[in-house]
């Protein structure tokens, strides 16, 4: 399969396939890495250019470490500190930056200006998040799941909390894609789009997973593989921060809720936590938390990306 040359905005533009064969890859990937193999040049003398205008632990280090392992090069940079910061078009940004570098990765808030970089630019563009999208985190969750549960299909998946946001809607395409049953568990307003929901509802057609929306916390937990919760405050919704802990309150992840899930249930989130507010301590360092695992897979789900897109 040839994925060079695309780009990965969001996973609506994947097959299910596509989806399958990046996570095989990160098997394989992964695999080696444990084996003792740090280094797979396949990339060797090639350069990613990441660029931030928000702040990033995980996704700013495993995609430079991921770009070294695979031998190549790395610029990190802020958006403000490049000209874009001044006015300087995108798409001039795009045509400039694709002379010196082989791929982009761009961490946005608003998801039109990934989709406008990516028009001009000849050299693929990753998401690193967008207000919209995480497809990354998404992809790479999906990866763990596959880990813990040994396998996608007919794994009951719970999100709780602020089920519009941008893992939300890239967990719900991605779960679409690939046979995860996906209950979305918030108030209706913090739903995903009407949009994002038309494309999953279109991919399940073709893999048969199911996908629900239940408002009370506790009913939706109940045989659940995966609980999955992210922050209630978003990056740039900090404006809304008093309104929503107050809204979304009650779909904290606490012992009590993780008691109504099945017994071997797994617990996720994408981090960075918020520790008392959408997870309480005893479950994020309990037996359930899988959250390390899950955020070291980040770099090898894009060790994956990276070696097939460029
Ligand atoms: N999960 C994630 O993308 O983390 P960062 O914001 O630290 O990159
Ligand atoms: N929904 C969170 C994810 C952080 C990785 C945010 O956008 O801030």
């Amino acid at each position: 399969m040839n994925l060079k040359g695309r780009d990965f905005l969001w996973l609506g533009d994947y097959s299910k396939e596509e989806l399958e064969f990046i996570l095989k890859v990160t098997a394989q990937l992964k695999e080696r890495y444990y084996a003792g193999e740090r280094i797979i040049p396949v990339l060797k003398g090639k350069t990613l250019a990441l660029i931030f205008q928000k702040p990033s632990t995980r996704t700013r280090v495993s995609f430079e470490v991921a770009m070294k392992q695979l031998g190549g090069f790395t610029i990190t940079l802020n958006w403000n500190e490049l000209q874009l910061g001044r006015g300087e078009t995108i798409a001039d940004t795009a045509r400039v930056m694709s002379r010196y570098v082989d791929g982009i990765m761009a961490r946005v808030y608003s998801h039109d200006d990934l989709v406008e970089l990516a028009k001009y630019s000849t050299v693929p563009v990753i998401n690193g998040l967008s207000d919209s999208f995480h497809p990354v985190q998404a992809l790479s969750d999906m990866f763990t799941i596959l880990e813990k549960k040994g396998k996608l299909k007919g794994v009951k998946l719970v999100f709780l909390g602020d089920g519009g946001n941008n893992v939300a809607q890239s967990l719900l395409i991605a779960s679409a894609k690939l046979g995860v049953n996906i209950t979305i568990s918030s108030p209706p307003k913090y739903r995903p789009s009407k949009e994002v929901l038309e494309v999953a509802e279109e991919a399940v057609k073709h893999s048969g997973a199911q996908i629900d929306f239940i408002e009370d916390p506790y009913e939706a937990v109940e045989g659940a593989d995966v609980i999955y919760t992210d922050v209630w405050v978003s990056m740039g919704q900090e404006k809304e921060k008093e309104t929503r802990i107050k809204e979304l309150s009650k779909y904290q992840v606490n012992i009590e809720l993780m008691k109504h899930a099945r017994k071997d249930a797994i617990f996720m989130h994408c981090l960075p936590a918020h520790r008392g507010q959408e997870v309480t301590d005893d479950v994020i360092d309990g037996p359930w938390s899988v959250v390390w695992d899950q955020a070291e897979n980040r770099m090898h789900t894009q060790k994956a990306l990276l070696a097939l897109l460029l």
